[in-house]
């Protein structure tokens, strides 16, 4: 029989660098995609302003300096819709290759709850920024008196938009009430062709007279090599088209887009890292005296209880098709929501802690670093190399790793750590690597992949 990791031979392993070095060259990554106000998520592929991978590298920034760290969030909250949504994309101007670009969300042109300022898109991102928010806050208590002044100055005048945008994601997001925030894209998962996806995007099937445009994606990645195998394929990119279609024909309105939209889920995974931010900005509001702590707590609450109420016996959670009301059960990595949650019961966490360690995910013997894979590798969907379908993610084993540490499961979250910098001493910061092998693939350097790498040397 032919073992996965023989049909994807190892390459030459590439020097590993100590973790002065890592450190070192993560942060001239950082240096290297810092545009003066933005980190671009990854000069060829994402040469913009990516909403869940600003946070991600605020919270790396925080170890260099809370001030810029500071600076990615506002940038990013300045481009915050009168709804209070936060876009995924904020353009850059200088950079016109990036498909969609502004002039296919046309988003200013459609909705007059876009933003007056820099052109952006019209979905959201997973709201990891309270978590980045908290993290600055901390690493400001290390620093000099008046840096940290200047960050409680600087977190007060940020908070305004940090909690309109908990407030657009707790009533347009969740109009019911259930505890799950819906999504209408793949794209607002973040995990945008994670086999969660594949069922509910059965629906979406474009117009016949839609003609897919140009893949920039492919062409970006190009110099790299093997693009084709690592992004999602030309079927599903014609459905995350179409579907930009349908939203910008909805007029970016939430009430439209729900009675109008082919796709609608429940994302469990987002909903959990909902929770998290909440509890997270509760505690600086806290701290800071700053107004919203129940209003956050409740919210908290109310998504924790939502996630919980999809979780399996082993404490495995669920995505929900708001469309036709279908639990949608996949061996993913947002099975593991609840870890980021809370909330469950000891014996369920033991339980689903002991799943994550499993041969079904990082513990799977062939794995070149004991790190969860996003799809489990004993799964049907499973693919190695492609995207959200097998690969690791440095920000998801940061969120995992995070999330244990909250829970209380030190030892873990310490093994996950270790296997992180073990994996991130290639010096490459990949957007994600093969799981056999070790491979970097995708994009590289990819900013995000830097700044946890910073974030878990620090700690
Ligand atoms: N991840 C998407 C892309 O690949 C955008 O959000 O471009």
């Amino acid at each position: 029989m032919t073992t996965v990791s023989a049909m994807h031979p190892s390459p030459a392993p590439a020097a590993r660098l100590t973790r002065n070095q890592t450190a070192a060259r993560a942060a001239y990554v950082l240096a290297g995609n810092d545009r003066g106000r933005l980190t671009v998520a990854a000069p060829q592929l994402y040469p913009h302003m990516w909403s869940w991978d600003a946070a991600f590298i605020a919270i790396g920034l925080a170890r260099v300096s809370t001030g810029r760290a500071l600076t990615e969030l506002e940038t990013l909250l300045a481009a915050q819709w009168r709804t209070g949504m936060v876009p995924h994309i904020v353009f850059t101007e200088g950079d016109a290759t990036y498909e969609p670009g502004p002039q296919r969300w046309a988003c200013r042109e459609t909705c007059p709850d876009a933003p007056d300022g820099p052109a952006t898109s019209g979905l959201i991102q997973p709201p990891v920024h309270g978590v980045a928010v908290r993290r600055i806050l901390d690493a400001a208590r290390t620093a000099s008196t008046a840096e940290r002044r200047e960050a409680v100055q600087r977190i007060r005048a940020l908070w305004p938009a940090l909690l309109a945008w908990h407030r657009y994601l707790a009533t347009r997001r969740d109009p019911d009430g259930r505890g799950i925030l819906t999504i209408y894209h793949g794209w607002e998962s973040g995990l945008d062709n994670s086999p969660r996806w594949d069922a509910p995007y059965a629906a979406v099937v474009p117009a016949p007279e839609f003609v897919p445009f140009r893949r920039a994606d492919l062409h970006a990645l190009g110099a790299l090599g093997g693009a084709a195998a690592q992004r999602p394929s030309d079927a599903d990119y014609a459905k995350y088209q179409w579907l930009v279609e349908e939203l910008r024909r909805a007029g970016y309105d939430d009430e439209r887009a729900r009675r109008t939209l082919s796709f609608r889920m429940g994302d469990v995974l987002t909903s959990a890292l909902f929770v998290a931010a909440n509890e997270e900005l509760a505690t600086v509001a806290d701290e800071l005296d700053l107004p919203g702590v129940d209003e956050l707590i409740g919210y908290a609450d109310r998504f924790r209880r939502g996630v919980l109420q999809t979780a399996d016996e082993r404490g495995f959670a669920a995505d929900i098709d708001l469309r036709t009301g279908a639990v949608v059960r996949t061996e993913t990595v947002a099975g593991f929501a609840p870890l980021l949650s809370g909330g469950l019961d000891p014996a369920r966490r033991r339980a689903l802690v002991a799943t994550l360690t499993s041969a079904d995910w990082c513990g799977h013997p062939g794995f070149a670093h004991a790190l969860p894979p996003s799809t489990s590798p004993n799964s049907a969907a499973f693919d190695p190399v492609r995207y959200w379908r097998g690969p690791q993610w440095p920000p998801v084993t940061w969120l995992m790793v995070w999330g244990l540490e909250r829970s209380g499961e030190q030892e873990t979250a310490h093994a996950l750590r270790e296997a992180a910098l073990d994996q991130l001493a290639d010096g490459l910061f990949a957007e994600y690597y093969h799981p056999f092998t070790g491979e970097p693939l995708g994009a590289r350097p990819q900013s995000w992949t830097a700044a946890v790498a910073l974030d878990l040397l620090a700690a």
